[in-house]
């Protein structure tokens, strides 16, 4: 078969697309991936269209033993791909003929490739949640483990990346639990939008054959139909919903690298990160450096890039195909791949992570953590609040003019603050986190209960 006449539209045309037209026009490259989603599609299509009497029994045989053949070529790296091949659909199509002849080309009776490429790109992005939902369950885990581990291990909490008030390691752990769970909500929500089924939309009106809607809906897994044929070949909004999804998560990955960037700094000597997680430096021996949680800091930029890539992609589009949402996909791969390489290493990151509980103890026994405490305290005794945040804001600068903290406080130094004669309680970090008994926050009995209330959700996902 010529160039030409592989085309699956060519009628209409009596000259040949100039070679540039054709490079510009093609998607092959980025859509093949989806071959596998397309033959179960067709597969689907053309039993429904035997089951309605639209083709024939003979014509069904020949097309799934066709599929099958093509099947095979593409899972063993045999299909030849001609020139002509503008999409992974038309490939499939074209190579059906040349096996099954004219029962191929009864095929795509009664769908375009309109309504094809949304349902295979629904297709392959709910397999790829599925996937990912487990992914992001293993670095919850590993979050929830630490977590675990560090119930007694405390640290500065910080606010302005100023030193505030004493965590335990295991809150600020699952505050990232926490947002994971958030994403995985959206990850559902993507997933559920994904399974309403396009096909049977035709170019956008629908179809003049009877064709069974639900029958080729349940058997590619879809949840239900689309109402609305124009909406369902114009609309990639689960697409967006997954891209939301992956740029918050993002943004979360973002700012978990971002702590374990400074945590591993000489600095902070927090973590030490694993050598199967850091690298070295071609120049510098003594660096080991925190590449992957650098990256993830960094790819937030990809994937909010990605969604605002298909907004504006979809933004102005009159109803209801259009060329331009071709570069859907390439916005969702993207996406999709750079979660695929940034999950699983965070993960190890964060499970073989070494953390420092004595550089931070030190850390968070320094300064003026229990400021508030002590204000707290005050006001137990009946002071006003803010009478009490002023005396204790004086305290602090009489200490900090000599260098000492609230421990190395003389009684000139109460004086000054207006304190004489207070009393000063002992303000360990752990009377700390532990004064803070409220739901959600730092007492033991607190952190463990989130922590297995977040554990519970997790093991629904
Ligand atoms: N390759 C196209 C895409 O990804 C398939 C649909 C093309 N439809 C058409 N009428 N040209 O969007």
């Amino acid at each position: 078969m010529s160039d030409d006449a592989s085309r699956l539209w060519g009628g209409r045309f009596s000259g040949s697309p100039a070679e540039a037209f054709n490079a510009l026009n093609a998607s092959l490259d980025v859509d093949r991936r989806m071959w596998r989603e397309d033959i179960l599609g067709s597969r689907a299509h053309a039993r429904m269209l035997a089951e309605r009497g639209i083709i024939g029994q003979d014509d069904l045989t020949a097309i799934d033993a066709g599929l099958a053949q093509v099947e095979t070529e593409m899972a063993t790296g045999t299909f030849v791909f001609v020139p002509g091949d503008e999409d992974i659909h038309t490939a499939v199509e074209r190579r059906l003929t040349e096996i099954a002849g004219e029962a191929g080309r009864r095929l795509h009776t009664g769908r375009s490739r309109n309504d094809q490429v949304i349902t295979d790109t629904l297709m392959w992005l709910r397999q790829r949640c599925e996937a990912q939902s487990a992914e992001l369950r293993s670095l919850a885990e590993a979050l929830l483990d630490r977590a675990r581990e560090h119930l007694d291990t405390l640290m500065p909490g910080y606010t302005h990346l100023q030193r505030a008030q004493p965590v335990r390691l295991a809150h600020h752990l699952l505050a990232y639990g926490w947002m994971l769970d958030r994403d995985h909500r959206r990850l559902r929500f993507a997933m559920d939008s994904a399974g309403e089924c396009p096909l049977g939309s035709g170019a956008l009106a629908g179809s003049g054959f009877p064709l069974d809607r639900e029958m080729t809906a349940s058997e590619l897994g879809f949840t239900r139909i689309s109402p609305n044929s124009m909406d369902a070949v114009g609309s990639r909004d689960a697409l967006v919903d997954y891209l939301a999804f992956a740029a918050q998560l993002g943004v979360h990955l973002s700012r978990l690298g971002a702590e374990f960037v400074w945590w591993s700094s000489d600095e902070a000597g927090f973590v030490v990160l694993d050598d199967a997680y850091a690298s070295g430096s071609s120049m510098l021996p003594q660096k080991r450096n925190p590449d992957a949680a650098e990256l993830a800091r960094g790819r937030a930029s990809r994937l909010t890039a990605d969604l605002a890539g298909l907004l504006g992609t979809t933004a102005g589009l009159p109803l209801a195909y259009n060329k331009d949402l071709q570069d859907d996909k390439h916005y969702l791969f993207d996406a999709a791949d750079t979660l695929d390489l940034l999950l699983p290493a965070i993960t190890g990151m964060v499970a073989t992570a070494r953390f420092r509980p004595e550089v931070m103890g030190a850390a968070v026994e320094g300064g003026y953590l229990a400021a508030t405490d002590l204000a707290d305290h005050l006001v137990r005794e009946g002071w006003a609040f803010r009478r009490a945040h002023e005396a204790v804001g004086a305290l602090v600068r009489a200490c900090s003019v000599r260098g000492v903290g609230f421990d190395g406080a003389t009684g000139d130094d109460l004086r000054e603050a207006g304190l004489d004669g207070v009393d000063l309680p002992s303000l360990t970090a752990e009377a700390s986190v532990e004064a803070k008994d409220v739901p959600g926050g730092t007492a033991r009995a607190r952190v463990v209960e989130q922590l297995e209330a977040l554990a519970q959700r997790v093991a629904g996902w």
